[in-house]
């Protein structure tokens, strides 16, 4: 039982740690309609041909600090991004995104 109750607290820790460190949806959601919505579409539906559709978390299995590598770099119709946004708002973006669903 006091094992459980460690794991309980654990667990809970690591929850409210790992929002510390998660992106801002609001101000993702100002920023993703810039730069992203012409393609992934307003709602994540996904407009532009071979944009992944957000709604249906496609291609979001990817934690976010590789997705932000991705994001950074670009990946073939998906425009580079480095030198636009900075992590902050890449993360931003993505904690957005992950709400679409
Ligand atoms: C010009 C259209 C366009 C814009 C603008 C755009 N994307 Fe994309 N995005 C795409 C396309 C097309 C793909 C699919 C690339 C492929 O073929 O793998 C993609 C793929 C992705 C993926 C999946 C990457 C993976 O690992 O498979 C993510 C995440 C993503 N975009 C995020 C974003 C974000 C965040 C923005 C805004 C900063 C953005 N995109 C702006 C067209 C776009």
């Amino acid at each position: 039982m006091k094992r459980k109750k460690l794991l309980l607290a654990l667990a809970i820790a690591c929850v409210a740690s790992s929002s510390a460190w998660s992106g801002n949806p609001a101000r993702g959601r100002d920023l993703y309609n810039m730069h992203c919505s012409a393609c992934h579409g307003p709602t994540g539906e996904g407009v532009a041909r071979d944009a992944p559709k957000f709604k249906f978390g496609e291609r979001l299995e990817k934690p976010d600090f590789l997705l932000m590598q991705t994001v950074k770099t670009g990946k073939k119709g998906c425009p580079p991004q480095f030198g636009v946004l900075k992590d902050n708002d890449i993360l931003d973006i993505l904690s957005y995104v992950r709400m679409l669903r």
